[in-house]
């Protein structure tokens, strides 16, 4: 599914992230940038040890936060790692802290002069954060990012399975009923 939101694209695939081919891939990181499991461990593992060895010296990244390495083995040209909160039931904190994971990353893109970016669905897999929320969270976050800034022209969902896709699908329809 892809949209148009004024001369930028938004699109949703189901993949594997580490293959993407964009100037930079976001990884659902934790606190510590140490490597992990998940997302993590697969941008790690594709990356290679020179990527964790950046990690150390950036002395970890806040909840909400974002920084960037570079990528090393991967297609893509950077990392941006952000940090997602752990899921423990509906609140606005948690809600705040996803916005802020998507809209730092997207600043830090756009700070580097990247055009095209690939996000997983951060906070859904260990952390827990439900799909349908969390879906909606990252689609409005990002849609109202582009309408702002047209610098980024690509930003791509990659999702790890098809309820992962369709869960997007469906918040995408609702936030974008002309699509439907
Ligand atoms: N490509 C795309 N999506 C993926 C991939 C992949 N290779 N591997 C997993 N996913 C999906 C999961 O199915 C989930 O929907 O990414 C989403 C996020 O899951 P996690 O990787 O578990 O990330 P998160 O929920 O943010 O938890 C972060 O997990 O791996 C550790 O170090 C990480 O402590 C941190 C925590």
């Amino acid at each position: 599914m892809k949209i148009k939101i004024g001369s930028s694209i938004l699109e949703l695939v189901q993949g594997d992230i580490t293959q993407q081919d964009t100037d930079a891939i976001v990884n659902a990181a934790n606190r510590t940038l140490l490597g992990g499991g998940g997302v993590d461990g697969a941008i790690h593992r594709t990356a290679g040890p020179e990527l964790l060895a950046e990690c150390r010296t950036l002395g970890g990244c806040d909840t909400g936060d974002a920084v960037i390495t570079r990528g090393y083995k991967l297609k893509a040209r950077y990392v941006i790692h952000t940090v997602g909160p752990v899921y423990r039931g509906p609140s606005p904190n948690a809600e705040r802290l996803l916005k802020s994971a998507y809209q730092r990353s997207m600043e830090v893109a756009m700070a580097k002069g990247i055009r095209s970016v690939a996000f997983p669905a951060i906070s859904t897999g260990s952390y827990g954060y439900p799909l349908k929320d969390a879906s909606y969270v990252a689609l409005l976050t990002i849609i109202d990012f582009l309408w702002n800034y047209s610098e980024i022209k690509l930003v791509r969902f990659v999702l790890f399975n098809q309820r992962a896709l369709e869960a997007f699908e469906t918040s995408l329809k609702r936030l974008n009923p002309a699509e439907s």
